[in-house]
């Protein structure tokens, strides 16, 4: 356990993330990359931005993805460990497992999240309401996908709706935009060891039995990252700086585009702003990167190429000639020659298009 005075979290990491597939069958959500880091990092950073510099990781699912991409996140300048669950405990019982190690108020953040939210606000209004649990309310246009969250005028939480699908049941716009700060004792009122969900049993529990909750609803930029299109719109929000986050691409920016360097950029090719060109990345001669295209570490752009849009993992090969437009390319994947890859696709590690294919979302 850590000192009274050591910032604590609990992130939950653990989940399949089944609506990033393919993307998530090769990697875990939480580390998928978003300009070339994992999306961890970005919590990571944030966190430590508010004074959090000890993180509790709560995995289950491809935890050696997560490790391998984090580390001890020493050079996030955060204390990183690591509590695994042999059977997915659901979000309720994956903070469970990690509660031996926190104490104090934490934050307890979903994985999938990207935010520049000013948690130290969060936790002034934690502290100042005498809250004992404090969610993180945001507006959506469409909330029927999530979970609805009703507060009174002073914020005071009244009740939970999970994933309405009746108009009638839409009863507000804003919704729990899965961060939390929790009184650390409460958590003993999650059962151990089996699964259970912290939106659906825990929260509506606290409630019930009259202990303070109340909302947080900051002006903040905020992405729950679960689908491929929010994957990719939440890197072209990156790129045109629309969240103001304390972590920026590797390398240097050049013209509005970040260049990790390491590669060869052909004198002829063109990267046009904002993008992002990956550690050891070659570009060919005449070829078009960007704007808003993402250039994996170790990708080859071959020569007339024109990437626009697009996110690029690691180590993908762009044949002469191809055109890939707002799409997304996973680790190794190959594209022949004048290929085309449209709108919406989103090939999966290893992929391979033959040349002159045409592949639409
Ligand atoms: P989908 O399958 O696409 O819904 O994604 P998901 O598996 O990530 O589920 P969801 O988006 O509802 O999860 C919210 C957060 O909780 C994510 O950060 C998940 O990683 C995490 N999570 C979900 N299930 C578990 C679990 O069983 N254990 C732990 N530790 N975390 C979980």
């Amino acid at each position: 356990m850590a000192s009274a005075r050591t910032l604590q979290a609990v992130i939950l990491a653990g989940g399949q993330g089944t609506r990033l597939r393919p993307l998530t069958l090769e990697r875990a959500k939480p580390v998928v990359p978003l300009l070339n880091r994992p999306l961890l990092a970005y919590q990571l950073a944030l966190l430590r931005a508010h004074g959090v510099s000890d993180v509790v990781l709560a995995c289950s699912y491809r935890v050696d993805d997560v490790r391998a991409a984090l580390g001890d996140a020493e050079h996030l300048g955060v204390r990183l460990r690591y509590v695994v669950e042999l059977e997915p405990l659901g979000t309720g019982g994956g903070v469970r497992n990690a509660s031996d190690l926190v104490s104090g108020s934490l934050f307890v953040l979903n994985g999938d999240i990207l935010t520049d939210a000013d948690l130290t606000a969060m936790r002034r209004l934690h502290e100042t309401s005498g809250s004992r649990t404090t969610i993180f309310l945001q507006p959506v246009p469409d909330p029927r996908q999530y979970g609805l969250v009703e507060a009174d005028e002073s914020g005071r939480l009244l009740g939970f709706r999970e994933k309405p699908t009746l108009d009638e049941e839409i009863t507000t716009n804003t919704i729990n935009a899965g961060i939390y700060l929790i009184d650390a004792p409460l958590l003993a009122r999650i059962p151990r060891g089996r699964e259970s969900s912290i939106e659906r049993e825990f929260f509506p529990a606290l409630i019930e039995d009259g202990i303070p909750c109340y909302g947080w609803s900051p002006t903040a930029y905020w992405r729950d990252i679960g689908t491929p299109s929010a994957y990719r719109a939440a890197q072209l929000d990156l790129l045109h700086g629309r969240a103001g986050m304390p972590l920026t691409p590797a390398g240097e920016c050049r013209d509005g585009s970040w260049i990790a360097g390491g590669g060869a950029v052909a004198p002829e090719a063109q990267i046009v702003a904002p993008s992002v060109v990956g550690a050891g990345a070659a570009l060919g001669r005449r070829c078009r990167v960007g704007p808003g295209a993402v250039i994996g570490d170790g990708s080859r752009i071959g020569p007339d190429a024109c990437v626009e849009g697009a996110i690029l993992w690691e180590r993908v090969e762009v044949g002469a000639g191809a055109v890939l437009q707002d799409c997304i390319v996973g680790a190794n994947v190959r594209i022949g020659a004048y290929a085309r890859v449209g709108p919406e696709v989103v090939l999966e590690s290893g992929a391979v298009v033959p040349e002159h294919a045409t592949l639409a979302g």
